[in-house]
């Protein structure tokens, strides 16, 4: 069942996020999260490091296996998922590195990366809590629109449309890698809770075509109405195209 819960604005979805992670951590110590990156994140995770800065939150069992990275980033490529990763969350909370997860997106044997980062998975029992972003047309992770649901962790050629979203974090969108390894829908809907997050009017068209249009490949996040614990948190704009 998929729940809405309408924050004010991306200050308060954040929070609201954030406190749902926060009570996950609470409640098992040794979660396994599975994390997401892109804007839409970052205040969640500012409240994050806030609050382990208090000593409200801590870290020190957490497990966390992100959603994606792209291929042919090294890890100190500031654009990599492995950077952003670490700025943004990794080293500002008491997190031991080791318990942290992304695919590798130096690894050129494609085959051999995915079956690895699928059993990393597997062997943690799974996702307690996944958190996802949704791009503008749909994907999740990087699970692009496609003719079917790609289940299991995958290589995925991007979209032009994603390569042009997300090249405003390049210098040139030449340099937007043009291919990612993620997790599949078969790992994110096996998650036992999912948290999707949306902020802005930008996102409002393909919000309101997740809630009320069809479940289908072609705009990845639809499938999530078939999990049966999943919370949307968005703000006023991002929901201003729904129809009640
Ligand atoms: C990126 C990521 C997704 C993210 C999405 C939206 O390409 N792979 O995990 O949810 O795009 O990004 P943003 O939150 O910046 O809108």
């Amino acid at each position: 069942m998929l729940k809405v819960v309408e924050a004010r604005d991306y200050k308060d979805m954040s929070r609201k996020a954030a406190n749902i992670i926060s009570a996950q951590i609470i409640l098992k110590e040794d979660s396994v999260l599975g994390l997401a990156t892109g804007s839409t994140p970052i205040g969640a995770y500012e409240t994050l490091v806030h609050w382990c800065d208090k000593g409200d939150l801590d870290f020190s069992k957490v497990r966390t296996v992100n959603l994606d990275e792209y291929v042919g980033l090294p890890a100190f490529h500031e654009q990599s998922y492995y950077y952003f990763m670490r700025k943004n969350l990794f080293e500002k909370v008491n997190i031991d590195l080791s318990n942290t997860h992304l695919p590798d997106g130096t690894n050129e044997n494609a085959e051999q990366e995915c079956k690895r980062y699928h059993d990393v998975i597997e062997s943690m029992g799974g996702i307690d809590l996944q958190l996802l972003g949704i791009g503008n047309n749909g994907h999740i992770g990087f699970n692009e629109p496609a003719d079917t649901f790609a289940n299991w962790v995958h290589k995925v050629e991007l979209t032009d449309s994603t390569i042009e979203a997300n090249s405003r974090l390049f210098n040139s969108k030449e340099e937007v890698p043009t291919s990612a390894y993620t997790m599949g829908i078969g790992e994110i809907m096996s998650a036992k809770k999912i948290l999707i997050i949306a902020s802005g009017k930008a996102k409002a068209p393909i919000i309101k075509e997740m809630i009320e249009g069809p479940v289908t490949p072609q705009v990845p996040a639809s499938i999530l109405k078939f999990h049966n614990d999943v919370t949307l948190i968005a703000d006023k704009d991002a929901l201003s195209l729904l129809s009640k």
